[in-house]
């Protein structure tokens, strides 16, 4: 049955990344749901696909989608649906957004996608199965010293300047290679799951921004906590990813600087 869940959030993500393919060749249409938290027609029109497909296969289950489609039901199955991650960057015409779909059994991530349309790049998980990258297995990467490490991290779209995220961003890239901001949650994760950065942390991240990134990750070798050390669940306001080498190193320098900018790490 798993792979039947897994067929389906394929198809539908990439379904999905055909419209906003298209989408992108035409004038954003741009409304705003915050100060700088934009929405398009192609969010909109994104989320009306993957629900609809979602709900075709599984009328029973609940499904949270970001823009507001979703419909709560008692299922134990509940699905999280980012239409389009990175929409500001898709506004802009910077290709560097992806579809994000994840599935949830009783509390346990169970399937994950990330689908970069421009790229063609589909990650995919399935719980205890393994991660994968245009179906090739996908590992987590295996430098073991922050100093040497690659990172992402992201920025809020609402309550920006309530956000520590700056002290961080400072630290970590003084004390690394470099941090990467390339605007969307998901593909940070898929990044760290495949490799190409050794960690990723943000702040405020919703459940439907994390969800398939965070069993990417896990089922590459990874982990995923929040910035304390706890086992992240999707809906914590606080995320660590990492390929597990790192981990110990950065939840340290997070605490480190929550503890001499004396701001807390749940800020949001
Ligand atoms: C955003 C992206 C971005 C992250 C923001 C998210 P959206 O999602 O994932 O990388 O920094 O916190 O809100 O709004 O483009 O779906
Ligand atoms: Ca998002
Ligand atoms: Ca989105």
């Amino acid at each position: 049955m798993t792979n039947s869940y897994l067929e389906v959030a394929v198809e539908a993500a990439r379904e999905a990344g055909s419209i906003l393919l298209a989408e992108l060749d035409r004038p954003a249409k741009i409304s705003y749901k915050g100060e700088v938290d934009l929405v398009t027609q192609a969010d909109q029109r994104s989320e009306q696909a993957i629900v609809s497909r979602l709900r075709t296969h599984f009328p029973k289950h609940a499904i949270v989608a970001e823009e507001g489609g979703g419909q709560e039901t008692e299922s134990r199955f509940r699905w999280f649906v980012d239409p389009l991650d990175g929409t500001t960057n898709f506004a802009h015409g910077y290709p560097c957004f992806a579809v994000s779909i994840g599935l949830e059994e009783a509390g346990e991530l169970l399937v994950g996608v990330v689908y970069q349309p421009v790229s063609q790049e589909l990650f995919t998980a399935v719980k205890g199965e393994g991660a994968y990258l245009n179906q090739k297995p996908i590992r987590v990467s295996e430098i073991d010293r922050l100093a040497t490490s690659l990172l992402a991290t992201g920025f809020p779209s609402a309550k920006r300047s309530r956000s520590p995220n700056i002290h961080y961003y400072w630290d970590f890239t003084l004390r690394s290679h470099g941090v990467r901001r390339d605007g969307s949650a998901a593909l940070d994760l898929a990044a760290v799951a495949c490799g190409r950065f050794e960690g990723f942390w943000e702040f405020g991240l919703h459940p439907w921004d994390t969800a398939a990134g965070a069993l990417l990750v896990r089922e590459a070798g990874g982990v995923v906590t929040t910035l304390s050390g706890q086992p992240y669940r999707p809906g914590d306001r606080d995320t660590l990813a990492s390929n597990g080498r790192v981990h110990e190193e950065m939840r340290q320098v997070a605490a480190d600087i929550a503890e001499r900018t004396a701001e807390p790490q749940r800020a949001l």
